[in-house]
């Protein structure tokens, strides 16, 4: 406090530490298995590494890169967007390379919203969208995903009803995390007619575009009038496991491109030199990569849903991402998913984080947990053997 104010900026006032940040330090302290945080317990290709590595070696980068990006990852990431989804995209105008994922989502909050403008985002959400939200001094209006028959489902009435003449944007997250939700091609295309209809943009986090398991990651861009409205946002980090690199990228018209460079140039600026050109190496690995990422991590998935379900768990199977959200009541009076999981680990030497933290309803998220599975399978045969002990504790 000084001159009888506290400290910290009001909009940023109900935010504290991010959830991450106190599981994976409780993970440290305690010496359990981290199944909190979404990262891989293992890097991505030795060959990118090793591309990274050739571009420090060579100079490539090391001193400030284009604002935009350097130009081959910007092709890299145009003929991403045309040969996975025929989707064209003018790499010089039309695509912007961030500090991943987390900081396109900031910049184009800060570049598109005034104070005061309502952005409709699904509920739960990844934590990051509600500060930026409240950094650009927007409102969040939550749409909650409802649990039904083992999988978490966009209620398309209540989106729409989400929707006053304050809307400025729908922010969308498909794969979903946590739910690992995948919208299907009628959700999305019910999500083009209303943004066309009231005249909303749409930010798009595609980061976990890879990793589908059931049905398939459809860009919303690539719907009818979508392209102009639509920022699509992805980042390596998840698709190549260097989630340290923090590369990501957006593809957008021009027009919205500049506007969402205004914001990031005061962010950043620029980051990441040399990763960026392995990264463009990355986008250009042939399918056979991009096939053996969704097999492995569907193994796991498998491994992990099994598991928890047999260790008495109610499972809500993801059909993307590499999160799987577990329902504690069936466990036997387990109610509050945060007290969950800051017990768990001294309980049975594992951590989760709970998905009530992503939910403005807390009460509508306060039973369930999520688990990630993008660790080595016997890590994850090691933590289904714990959590099935934690009855007997
Ligand atoms: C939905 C979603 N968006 C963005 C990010 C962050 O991406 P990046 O590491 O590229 O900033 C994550 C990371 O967990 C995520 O789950």
């Amino acid at each position: 406090m000084t001159q009888g104010r506290p400290l910290l900026n009001r909009r940023l006032a109900e935010f504290g530490t991010t959830i991450f940040a106190e599981m994976t330090a409780l993970a440290v302290r305690t010496g359990s298995i981290n199944l909190g945080q979404g990262f891989p317990d293992t890097d991505g290709p030795d060959e990118i590494r090793e591309a990274a590595v050739r571009a420090l070696r060579a100079g490539h980068g090391n001193q400030y890169p284009p604002g935009p990006g350097v130009p081959e990852l910007r092709t890299a990431v145009a003929e991403h967007q045309q040969r996975r989804y025929g989707l064209v995209y003018d790499p010089d105008t039309e695509v912007l390379v961030t500090t991943g994922a987390t900081e396109a989502v900031a910049a184009a909050l800060l570049a598109l919203l005034e104070p005061g403008d309502e952005v409709v985002a699904l509920e739960p959400y990844y934590d990051s969208y509600a500060a930026c939200i409240a950094m650009a001094g927007g409102t969040r209006v939550p749409v909650t995903l409802h649990p039904h028959d083992g999988a978490y489902r966009l209620d398309l009435d209540e989106l729409r009803a989400a929707v006053t003449p304050r809307t400025r944007l729908i922010l969308l997250n498909t794969p979903h995390n946590p739910t690992g939700t995948v919208l299907t091609r009628d959700e999305l295309s019910a999500v083009a007619e209303l943004a066309c209809e009231r005249d909303l943009l749409v930010v798009t986090d595609e980061v976990y575009e890879h990793l589908v398991f059931e049905g398939e990651h459809i860009p919303l861009a690539s719907f009818p009038g979508m392209r102009e409205r639509t920022v699509t946002i992805s980042s390596a980090g998840k698709t190549f496991s260097f989630t340290g690199w923090k590369v990501g990228w957006i593809t957008a018209s021009p027009e919205l491109v500049t506007a969402v460079r205004s914001a990031k140039q005061f962010l950043t600026y620029v980051s990441g030199g040399p990763l960026q050109y392995a990264v463009a190496e990355a986008l250009r690995l042939p399918d056979s990569y991009f096939d053996a990422l969704r097999a492995d991590l569907r193994a796991k998935r498998d491994l992990l849903s099994t598991g928890l379900a047999e260790a008495g768990f109610g499972v809500y199977e993801p059909a993307g991402t590499y999160f799987v959200t577990t329902d504690i009541r069936p466990l036997g009076g387990e109610q509050d998913g945060l007290a969950f999981c800051r017990a768990l680990p001294e309980r049975c030497g594992v951590v989760a984080v709970p998905n009530a933290v992503f939910y403005d309803h807390r009460d509508q998220g306060a039973p369930f947990v999520r688990f990630a599975f993008c660790k080595r399978t016997e890590v994850l045969t090691e933590a289904v053997s714990r959590l099935k002990g934690l009855d007997m504790r």
